[in-house]
Order: structure tokens, then sequence, then C-alpha cells
């Protein structure tokens, strides 16, 4: 670890490092979750009564209480990497993922107060919580703990095996698989450029929320440059440290039941099947990279450009 009295380090930090690059790539795609415009996601909503209500509305709170509740847990869980990152560069950088982290709990709950619950009011449905225990479900819970676990082994043990399995757990099962997934079906079945294969009736009927939509643009940027972060480091201790392969493989199958089981009670208006089927489509991508030797992980330039996301700015 970088010492003050170390004086022989040049700058303190290095931009033209790996951890000095993405450090500098997320300063400059900052932006404010409550920036984001959510008048028109009620205004449709409430249009679409009849249309997409009940169940539908449902599934849709049911979808943003979980994702939301993803976003609170994984940074809540974050913490102990901090202890065992030895780089300034890499510490730089964690700090970056922490506000980010939290910067997506905050626009669920905004999301939940400034669009769900209004439009639960008027269409005189249930108002609910969005920590509601009938938003859990079991898969749902063990893989959150599983994660928690990877991630607190790490206040005892930084050694290369503990690090691998946290990133694993973290940056390539949660922030990957799951989060992408997650986010995948709820751009699908509310943005128009949508996936029809993944909706269970025309996404034409489905309300568009474009406040979802763009506040899910900006979060799956920043999980770009977190899940290329976790890859490299995966590989990193792969290739240079002596981890085994089999340590990231064993955890993605242990946790991929999960991933499948949160998915699977959420019925309409997207079809659960396409969704566990492009889950598992990544899963396997995620382990061919990170256990090809020659497997480069794209720039993180790439990385972070998701449409509707690509200004850099804040929204
Ligand atoms: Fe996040
Ligand atoms: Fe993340």
């Amino acid at each position: 670890m970088a010492k003050l009295t170390d004086t022989d380090r040049g700058t303190r930090g290095d931009v033209d490092s790996f951890a000095g690059g993405y450090f500098r790539n997320a300063v400059y795609r900052h932006w404010d979750p409550d920036a984001l415009d959510l008048a028109g996601d009620r205004e449709e909503l409430l249009a679409h009564e009849g249309e997409f209500s009940g169940d539908e509305f449902d599934m849709l709170r049911l979808g943003v209480a979980r994702f939301g509740g993803g976003e609170e847990a994984v940074t809540e869980d974050l913490m102990p990497l901090a202890m065992a990152l030895e780089g300034t560069d890499e510490q730089m950088f964690l700090t970056t993922q922490l506000y980010e982290e939290a910067k997506h709990t905050r626009f669920f709950d905004r999301y939940w107060e400034e669009v769900l619950t209004p439009v639960a009011e008027e269409l005189d449905l249930e108002v609910t919580d969005p920590t509601d225990e009938r938003y859990l479900n079991d898969d749902y819970v063990a893989l959150f703990d599983a994660v928690e676990d990877a991630m607190a082994a790490l206040l005892d043990d930084q050694s290369p095996e503990t690090l691998a399995r946290a990133y694993s757990h973290y940056h390539v099962v949660a922030e990957s698989v799951l989060a992408q997934t997650a986010y995948y079906s709820l751009q699908s079945a509310f943005s128009p450029t949508g996936d029809n294969a993944v909706t269970t009736r025309p996404r034409e009927e489905l309300p568009h929320l474009e406040g979802l939509v763009a506040g899910i643009a900006k979060i799956r940027s920043d999980e770009g440059r977190h899940v290329g972060f976790g890859m490299h480091e995966v590989q990193r201790l792969i290739r240079e440290e002596g981890v085994d392969e089999s340590v990231p493989q064993e955890v993605l199958t242990e946790l991929m039941p999960h991933v499948a089981g949160i998915f699977t009670d959420i019925e309409g208006p997207v079809n659960h099947a396409a969704i566990v089927e492009y889950a598992r489509e990544k899963l396997t991508r995620r382990l061919d990279i990170i256990t090809d030797a020659d497997g480069d992980i794209p720039p993180v330039e790439e990385l972070v450009a998701i449409e509707g996301a690509d200004d850099g700015r804040a929204a």
C-alpha cells in the first residue's frame, strides 16, 4: 500500500494504468439520479389504465423492488473490497463504484416514490413499500446472502482465491449476469426499441416508460465499467496469481439456479424462459472470457457505450 513517505512514486495515481483509466471514465460519466424526468412515466402509466394495470402493474413493482433491493445490497456489500485493494488507482476506482451503487439505489427509491406510488393511489390500487416481504423470493435472498458472505470473507482473508471468489460473486454474477439480465428485461418491455421476443404481447401495447429506460441506460453503463473491472481482476488472479479457473466456474455454476429462480415468478409482460436463456448465454460468455488465455476484455469506452447513456454527462 502506498505511503506518504514513499517519495519516489512520481504522481500519486496513474491515469494511464488500467484502474486509473477506469477512474477517469467514471468521473467523466457522472450523472445525477435526481435530474431524470419521471413525470412522463406517471402519465404514461395512467394513460394505459385498463390495458396495463392490476397484475402487470404489480409485476413492474416487483421488478423495480427487486432491482432496487439488489442495488442496496451491493452498495452495502462492497466495502470489504476496499480493504483488500492495494494500489492507489484501484482504491480511487472503487470509490466511484461505491458512489455509483448508492446512486442506483437512489434512482429506484425515487422511481417508487414519484411514479409507482402516485400511480397506485390514482388507480385505487394497494400502496406498497419496495421493502415489503412480498417482493422477495427464496432464490433472491439466497443469492444476495451468498454475495454478502463472499465479500465479508475478505475481512479475514485477502488471498488471491478469496478475492477471485468475491469478484465472481459480486462483479460477475450479481452485476453482470443478474443485473444486466434484469435491466434487459425491463428495457425489452418498456422501451420502444425493446425486444418483442421477450414480451408476452406486442411491445406497442405496453407503456413506454422513458424515465425508467433512461435511468436504466445510465445504470447499465456504470455496470459495464464495474463488470469490466471485476472481470479484469479475476483474469489477472488466474493468469498471475495462480488461482485455478475452477474457482469462478464453481461460483457461477453454484449461483446460476438462484439467478434463474429470481425470474421464475415474474409472469408477464416478459417471458421468463427467454430471460433465463439470456442470463445463461451471458454467463457462458463471461466464463469463456475469464478462462480463455487470450480472451480480452473490451476497452472501458466500449463497455459503457449503452444506447441512451452515451452523452457521458449528467442527465
Ligand atoms: Fe449498481
Ligand atoms: Fe455495479
